[in-house]
């Protein structure tokens, strides 16, 4: 094999592995509605270390639900920082079920 080949053979298995890591991001990416939650709870959900903010990373996918639809429909209330409940009555049924499968599926430690 010369280096012309070498460099092409390279080159396609670049685009090969890029093109495949975008489509795993597409399929198992962070959701979008993820901007609002990371402020507090940190994109891996261990809140930055801040007390204020409960670490939800490794909590069960239903219990983030459950968290969620309680907020929305007041039957939990916020204890001293309201924008978690307000945070929740703007999200769709699809956005909570891929916020909590995300959070859900990040390592507790
Ligand atoms: C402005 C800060 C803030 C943002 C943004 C925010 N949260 Fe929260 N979250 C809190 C606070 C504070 C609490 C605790 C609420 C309380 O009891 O007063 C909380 C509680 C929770 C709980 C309950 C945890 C438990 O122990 O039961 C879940 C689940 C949760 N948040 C998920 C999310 C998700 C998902 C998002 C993004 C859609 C989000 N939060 C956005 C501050 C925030």
């Amino acid at each position: 094999m010369n280096s012309k080949h070498l460099a092409g053979f390279y080159w396609v298995r670049l685009v090969l592995i890029s093109s495949l890591l975008a489509v795993t991001n597409l399929a198992f990416g962070s959701p979008p509605v993820l901007d609002k939650c990371v402020a507090c709870h940190g994109a891996d959900g261990h809140a930055h270390g801040n007390m204020a903010f409960p670490v939800i990373a490794g909590m069960p996918p239903a219990h983030i639900e459950e968290a969620i639809y309680a907020y929305k429909d007041a039957a939990r209330k916020c204890r001293s920082v309201p924008l978690m409940c307000d945070m929740a009555k703007g999200l769709s049924d699809e956005e909570v079920v891929g916020v909590a499968e995300y959070y859900g599926t990040q390592e507790r430690f």
